[in-house]
């Protein structure tokens, strides 16, 4: 979603902010901008579509200057066309804006009134309006932020530059991140730390309401009441060569390929090896108290909540309710005090997940959250903080978040049955053995990447795909429908194997690839006799399961692909590895852009 950085330097700033909005790139956009200060003007270049096409603006007419703001826009109110791309401006003030300002037409129309006229159709553009109304009539830049933040409702990171001010930017935050990095005489403002890699590792995390004055060495923050507050500069650890795709061709290749080590270390700081037991972060409540989990995720990670859910209700005993987070708070859910509210997302700032967290907080629920950046909102706004340490995830379609999602999920099930007094020493050594198999055998599901790269052919060209799957295979079938859709534009749905005779087997012709998992065990019989169904009626099957699976009901299959003998509970973990592989290699088949695909964005900031 649209990533802001904004700079007040000391050397021409153009390529750096440039720079800046390349490595935000994976955040998804469809238009990007800058606006310099140079000799008593804003001056502003704009382009529609990717980052490249702003470069050869810049070269056509440059942007000189040592101080600056950019934008990369990922289209909300009004089309991805130039005119609407940040920075808007009007003459004194130029503005760039992540999140959505929801009272836009009441301002627009207000400011509409007094004669001043609108040159985009955005939301944004009330604001830089509104700002410089306050200007107009003499206020200073920081009274004019501090009597417009309040008339805001919404979303918003904002960095704002003023024609007056060349030494001098403003941020505010509420809703939609925004960092302050220090550098050497220079100051910086971000969407997130790694868009300031490469010019600082200080990173200052603004909270909720802030607002900060930045010039070349300081960085005054204040808070909603316009109190100044200290936010400390931290090392952030982002590294430059953390968002690089090193000899990989995509992100997403290198993040599927990077799964065995991230799992390994997000259950190294969930598992006591030596000792063969879980172990949780310290909680500041009775887990074996809670009797109803309440899980909200959206996505990929929703995918990862449905999975655990299985192991929540098979473990623990405890009743799980589960949702779309952009459905949870329309249903009005029944959330007697006490319950646990947990919440699961890779970037920790999806606005819906968001927003679903802060109300079962007045609901009086306890608020756990399984995130991956450690420094988002939602890592800081939970009772419990279970982090993935998946390293920054830069491909749009999440595939290390969602395995390492499931690691945590598994080891929180185990910890919360021992609690429960549910499993014995030596079930929970058990389970904790099988967890521990499962960087090993990833690195065995990962070793069959050339075959199915040979097999996405048989894919590519279908205008339909069908994944079936059964138990905690069944979401593992909603998320290889959802990877194939998003990367490569086919369309694909994921059903619970027994459900097809109940409707979607209409649906079955040759031209309609189905792709089953079924992992031998308990209910690989069950999900054959499905699949059958589907070969009698001239469907073409790719089978995924083990050599025992292929061996007894891969015969008259279109394909099969072979996967590690693995124990039922890490077959979600496991499974997810072929069906990342197939949707990269089919994208890669039908040469879509794999790490932007269209439309989407990475951390989805608006509800
Ligand atoms: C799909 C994908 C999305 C995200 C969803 C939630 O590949 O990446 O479906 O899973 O937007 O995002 P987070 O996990 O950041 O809350």
């Amino acid at each position: 979603m649209c990533g802001i950085i904004g700079i007040v330097g000391n050397r021409p700033v153009a390529d750096r902010l440039v720079d800046g909005l390349k490595r935000m790139e994976y955040r998804g956009y469809d238009s990007a901008g800058v606006c310099t200060l140079h000799d008593g003007e804003l001056v502003r270049r704009r382009a529609e579509g990717k980052l490249n096409n702003l470069v050869e603006e810049l070269e056509r007419a440059d942007a000189p200057g040592t101080t600056g703001i950019a934008h990369t826009r990922w289209a909300t109110h009004g089309a991805p066309v130039t005119k609407n791309a940040h920075p808007h401006a009007t003459p004194a003030v130029a503005l760039v804006h992540n999140g959505i300002i929801e009272n836009f037409k009441e301002l627009r129309d207000e400011l509409r009134a007094e004669g001043r006229s609108f040159e985009s159709e955005t939301d944004t553009e009330t604001v830089v309006h509104l700002i410089s109304r306050e200007i107009e009539k003499g206020s200073l830049p920081q009274e004019a932020v501090k009597n417009v933040l309040p008339r805001l409702r919404g979303a918003f990171a904002l960095a704002i530059a003023f024609r007056d001010y060349p030494d001098m930017l403003i941020g505010a935050r509420l809703g939609s991140p925004l960092v302050v990095g220090q550098g050497e005489g220079e100051m910086y403002l971000g969407s997130d730390a790694l868009a300031l890699a490469p010019l600082t590792q200080q990173i200052a995390y603004l909270e909720e309401g802030d607002w900060v004055v930045i010039t070349n060495d300081t960085a005054i923050v204040r808070d909603v009441e316009g109190n100044e507050v200290e936010r400390e500069f931290r090392n952030s650890g982002a590294s430059a060569s953390a968002i690089e795709k090193g000899n990989y061709r995509h992100f997403m290749q290198k993040e599927i390929f990077e799964q065995p080590t991230v799992v390994a270390q997000t259950l190294r700081s969930y598992l006591r090896q030596g000792e063969q037991q879980v172990a949780l972060p310290q909680m500041d409540f009775d887990i074996s108290e809670i009797d109803r989990i309440t899980l909200v995720a959206c996505g990929t990670s929703y995918y990862a909540g449905l999975v655990a859910k299985y192991w929540f209700e098979q473990f623990a005993r405890v009743p799980v309710d589960i949702d779309f987070a952009s459905e949870f708070r329309y249903r009005e859910p029944v959330l007697p005090k006490g319950g646990l509210a947990l919440f699961i997302s890779q970037s920790g700032e999806t606005a819906d997940t968001l927003a679903a967290l802060r109300h079962c907080r007045e609901q009086g629920q306890v608020i756990a959250a399984v995130v991956n950046v450690p420094t988002s909102s939602m890592a800081r706004e939970a009772d419990l903080l279970l982090p993935t340490h998946a390293g920054p995830e830069i491909g749009v379609a999440s595939t290390k978040a969602f395995t390492c999602q499931l690691a945590v999920l598994a080891a929180l099930a185990a910890h919360f049955a021992v609690k429960k007094g549910l499993l014995t020493r030596e079930e929970e050594a058990e389970i904790v053995e099988h967890l521990l198999e499962a960087p090993a055998c990833l690195n065995a599901a990962l070793d069959h990447d050339d075959d199915i790269a040979a097999m996405a052919h048989l894919i590519a060209p279908a205008r339909d795909v069908l994944y079936l799957g059964r138990g905690a295979d069944f979401p593992l079938a909603l998320e290889g429908a959802l990877k194939l859709k998003e990367i490569s534009y086919i369309h694909a749905e994921g059903y619970a194997s027994g459900e097809m005779k109940h409707g979607p087997i209409a649906l079955i012709d040759e031209d309609v690839p189905v792709i089953v998992l079924a992992p031998s065990g308990p209910l690989f019989e069950k999900t054959v006799s499905n699949m059958q169904e589907v070969q009698a009626r001239g469907g073409k099957v790719v089978l995924i399961s083990d050599a025992e699976g292929i061996a007894e009901a891969g015969e008259d299959c279109m394909a099969t692909i072979q996967m590690p003998k693995v124990h039922p509970l890490i077959a979600p973990l496991v499974y997810a590895v072929p069906v990342q592989l197939l949707a990269y290699h089919v994208a890669v088949a039908k040469g879509t852009d794999v790490d932007q695909p269209r439309n989407l964005a990475k951390s989805v900031t608006v509800e």
